[in-house]
């Protein structure tokens, strides 16, 4: 297989990507499975761990992913357990660690989980943290939040019947990075200004000191500097330029064309924003992204809008499958038969609603 691209993507208005005139770019040749690929990108049906020790040292912008959690339930694919966790993932993010870049970046998601049968949440998130830090030697260059107000109450026992404890709405996003500076610009994410400011802009501001000590000058106000500095918490009503779609939303084109098709739907996505932030955020166009847990490949669909190579692994041959509905080059999968299909979406919907609407 060549490792040039003949397809040209653009973003349609319904969200998927469709290809007109050939145009060339270049991916690092991989020792796995091709199942598909486009003008930018390529997807493995595969392990990533081998997967990824077929690429070469110091060649990824940017690894951004969300691997299966250490749910104390199991997904359907299958989670490691809490305490098994880190000692299954670690090999990964060694592997992830060697090929960035040193300006390169690694972007992980990851849920909390409560620890079986009490009201108490495991701190395998912590110990993963400090293991990615001080084992692999990678950097946290900032922690973010992303923040999922259509997560199902649970466990419900804690939650919804006895009330003892409340909705965790949020999970977390680390963004970490091979050398102490990785290369960024919030200047590539910056928001629209609210309408406060850009009233404190027109009427002008007085140099006051606030309560804490900062001093505002009366040129804050004044100064336009093409938008607003986001902050470190990550929501889908942040508007995206692509597309905006919560991983509930059950109309995203994705979604329709799995049930339309009879095709299961992946019970664990990512809403785009999240992949959409950090790939504006921290890679150029033509740069590499990865994403070895691609599952529907929102990755590698917000990359090739974003005119960035990516390469994507995925275990599972029927996520892969389902995945190709992401873009209008890729020949469709083939239609299962419905009453096939209802099911496998029925057992999926019930996985979710056993955990929450995300969880992965
Ligand atoms: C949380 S899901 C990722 C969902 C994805 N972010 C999306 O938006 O569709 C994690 C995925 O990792 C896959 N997976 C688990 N182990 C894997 C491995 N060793 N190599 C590749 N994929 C793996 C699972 O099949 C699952 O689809």
């Amino acid at each position: 297989m060549s490792d040039r691209f003949c397809e040209d993507a653009l973003m349609t208005v319904q969200g998927r990507l469709s290809f007109s005139p050939p145009s060339p770019h270049t991916v690092l040749p991989v020792d796995a499975p091709l199942s598909y690929s486009t003008r930018y990108g390529r997807m493995y049906c595969a392990d990533s761990l081998a997967a990824l020790r077929s690429l070469p040292d110091d060649s990824v912008n940017l690894v951004v992913t969300s691997p299966p959690y250490a749910l104390h339930f199991k997904k359907e694919y299958g989670n490691a357990n809490q305490a098994e966790y880190i000692e299954w993932i670690l090999p990964f993010a060694q592997e992830i660690r060697r090929v960035l870049r040193p300006d390169g970046s690694f972007v992980l998601n990851v849920g909390g989980a409560w620890t079986p049968g009490a009201p108490v949440r495991s701190i395998y998130t912590y110990k993963l943290l400090v293991a990615l830090v001080e084992t692999v030697g990678l950097h946290l260059a900032q922690d973010f939040f992303w923040y999922n107000p259509a997560k199902m109450p649970v466990p419900a026992e804690w939650v919804t019947v006895r009330r003892i404890r409340v909705k965790d709405s949020v999970e977390f996003v680390w963004w970490l990075s091979k050398t102490e500076w990785p290369k960024a610009s919030n200047r590539a994410v910056l928001r629209p200004y609210s309408a406060d400011m850009m009233r404190l802009a027109a009427r002008g501001l007085r140099s006051t000191k606030r309560p804490a000590g900062h001093v505002v000058r009366s040129s804050f106000a004044s100064v336009d500097s093409g938008g607003s500095i986001p902050p470190n918490v990550l929501d889908d009503e942040v508007p995206s330029d692509l597309m905006r779609f919560g991983n509930n939303a059950a109309n995203d084109p994705y979604t329709r064309r799995c049930k339309e098709a009879g095709i299961k739907i992946h019970p664990a996505r990512f809403p785009a924003i999240l992949p959409e932030f950090f790939i504006k955020l921290l890679t150029e166009p033509d740069d590499l992204i990865i994403d070895p847990f691609a599952g529907s490949n929102t990755t590698g669909m917000v990359a090739e809008a974003l005119e960035r190579r990516w390469i994507s692994f995925e275990l599972d041959r029927d996520y892969v499958e389902a995945s190709k509905f992401r873009f209008d080059g890729v020949e469709s999968p083939p239609t299962k038969k419905p009453a096939e299909a209802k099911a496998k979406n029925a057992r999926s919907a019930a996985t979710r609603r056993a955990g929450s609407s995300r969880g992965g």
